[in-house]
């Protein structure tokens, strides 16, 4: 009898053993595979819908061939896929539910071992939240960047590049032919954003919390040596669940600790930190936002890429990858940490690391800004806290207090802020309400606030903004994000009136509303809580139940995990 949590099903004699095997047979799958090898569970995200995942279903052909030839049994299974150009009202609303789906996937199912299949922002955390609260071996392949985007004789990044090209379009720079053929000139093969959006930023996680492969994370999707990392991580993944090397050994707390600094040399998504605090919570690892600031906002910032630089991905790995990185932060990280190669980050690297290109990846003496990491503020308007990176904001701008000029809702500013009686300065706040987890609900990625027209045509091109929602990793500015509490559920963000005071002031920490708490307490007693968006569905459970952004924004009740036991048979 085998010693794996799937001989409960394909191990048994009788009914239910039939029950359990025949089926499969089906598919014609030889009886030898169900003696009680590792049954390796392939959890795939691919989906039409997620242009960025598309190629997934090939690339599981790839893991496995990995499985088969190290003794196993590979089977793969879809769940929800997230994608983030598509997805209405935002895909970060369905993050959880997908962990709950690969949750309960890898838990109902004989799988002894999981490879997760990711690419696009959200398919990355949720599957990850969603293996962390089993607990089972876990391996990710991450999908990879497209190849560089290239338009007219220069290089163009996903994201970083509609902003860019749609201003052109506006100032006539360019024709609508011209825009129409940039396009199909942006995204030009498989995979996802080749800026440090945030799928990339999701990627370079995974590879410093030691959750795959070594150079995993910057391989393009369409490399070939991206189906050998696949094919490797199949073998690999049979071989952890024979070493009983579960999630839990791999996400330790130095694995978080790790993957904080190695985010502020990439210069990744302000989104990591929701993500991260996320995945921490399921595994049981106490991260709290501080954590961020006190380890991530002294590193240096080393990779030159699309947004704040101008590299892409796919440079990222001609240069080196993440070895590299890993290396040149070799005195700030512990690189004695056990990935899942059983071995440490130190042993993995130990023949790579060498940087091939210094203005893609620059070195740890010669950074491209000294302190790359995000900072976290706190103060009235942000009791549990808020969060802004100061590599891509405006230094002038880090000290400012302004006069505020609120938003009630995105609605609210999309109608007004090109208004041209809006009173309004390059020295006022922009602060938006309503764009928190419960208030969109979702917390969607609008936080940047295209500046008032009439400020652009005066050449004005960063102003401080405030609100309790997110940033696409491919944007930048002197925006506060992730207000906590957010304004839906009463937050002092919600009592921000046009003409207060707003002080900022990165150095120090703090954001505050300069208006006395008395008045504050006035104006809270006469706020009125925004009615849910539903009553029914999941969205309704979401806006009952969803955690603030400090916690990183997880469904209360899912915090926490829940373990591989197998539970009562179906028949
Ligand atoms: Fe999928 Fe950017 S839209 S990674
Ligand atoms: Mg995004």
């Amino acid at each position: 009898m085998s010693q794996f949590r799937s001989a409960d099903w394909f191990g048994k004699t009788g009914k239910m053993g039939f029950l359990y095997r025949s089926w499969m047979k089906n598919q014609g799958m030889p009886a030898d595979l169900f003696d009680g090898r590792p049954v390796i569970g392939i959890c795939n995200t691919w989906s039409e819908l997620t242009p960025c995942n598309a190629h997934l279903r090939d690339l599981a052909e790839s893991v496995k061939r990995g499985v088969f030839e190290a003794g196993g049994f590979p089977v793969e299974f879809p769940i929800m896929s997230l994608g983030e150009t598509l997805l209405k009202p935002t895909a970060m609303l369905f993050r959880n539910l997908a962990s709950m789906d690969a949750e309960e996937s890898i838990r109902g199912n004989p799988i002894d071992g999981v490879v997760l299949l990711t690419g696009c922002d959200k398919t990355t955390p949720s599957t990850m939240m969603g293996a962390a609260s089993v607990g089972l071996p876990t391996i990710v392949v991450p999908g990879g960047p497209m190849l560089n985007g290239k338009y007219r004789g220069t290089d163009i990044g996903s994201g970083t590049a509609v902003w860019k090209l749609t201003d052109d379009l506006k100032t006539g720079k360019i024709t609508n032919d011209e825009y129409l053929a940039a396009e199909s000139c942006m995204s030009r093969s498989a995979g996802h954003c080749m800026t440090m959006g945030t799928a990339s930023t999701m990627a370079c996680m995974v590879e410093s919390l030691g959750m795959c492969l070594s150079q995993a994370a910057a391989t393009p999707a369409v490399d070939s040596r991206k189906k050998v990392l696949a094919q490797l991580s199949g073998r690999r993944i049979v071989e952890m669940v024979k070493e009983g090397l579960t999630i839990s050994k791999v996400l330790t707390r130095t694995a978080f600790e790790n993957a904080i600094k190695v985010n502020a040399a990439i210069g990744g998504s302000t989104n990591f930190i929701i993500h991260l605090t996320a995945i921490a919570g399921r595994i049981g690892v106490d991260l709290c936002l501080d954590d961020f600031d006190r380890l991530g906002s002294k590193i240096p910032l080393l990779l030159n890429l699309m947004p704040s630089g101008k590299y892409l991905m796919e440079d990222f790995y001609y240069a080196g990858g993440m070895p590299v990185v890993l290396k040149e932060l070799s005195k700030e990280l512990d690189l004695d940490a056990i990935t899942v190669t059983g071995k440490s980050h130190a042993e993995n690297i130990k023949d790579e690391g060498i940087c091939y290109n210094n203005d893609v990846i620059a070195g740890h003496d010669s950074p491209i800004i000294p302190e790359g990491g995000i900072a976290v503020l706190k103060g009235n308007l942000a009791i549990n806290g808020a969060v802004i990176k100061p590599s891509a904001a405006t230094p002038s701008l880090m000290q400012h207090t302004g006069r505020a000029v609120v938003f009630e809702t995105i609605e609210d500013y999309h109608a007004r802020v090109d208004e041209p009686e809006l009173d309004i300065d390059e020295t006022c706040v922009m602060v938006l309400k309503n764009v928190g987890p419960v208030g969109y609900p979702g917390m969607p990625e609008v936080g940047n606030m295209v500046l008032p027209k009439k400020l652009l045509d005066k050449g004005i091109t960063d102003m401080v903004r405030i609100s309790d929602g997110r940033m696409s990793g491919t944007a930048y500015g002197t925006v506060v994000l992730h207000v906590s509490p957010e304004s839906a559920i009463g937050g002092n963000l919600a009592l921000v009136e046009n003409g207060d005071l707003i002080r900022l002031d990165v150095p120090a920490r703090t954001i505050d509303l300069l208006v006395d708490e008395a008045e504050l307490e006035k104006r809270r007693q006469l706020w009125k809580q925004p009615a849910y968006h539903t009553d029914r569905g999941y969205v309704s459970m979401y806006q009952r139940h969803v955690q603030q952004a400090d916690k990183g924004a997880d469904l209360d009740f899912l915090v926490g995990n829940s373990g591989s036991v197998v539970t009562r048979d179906s028949h």
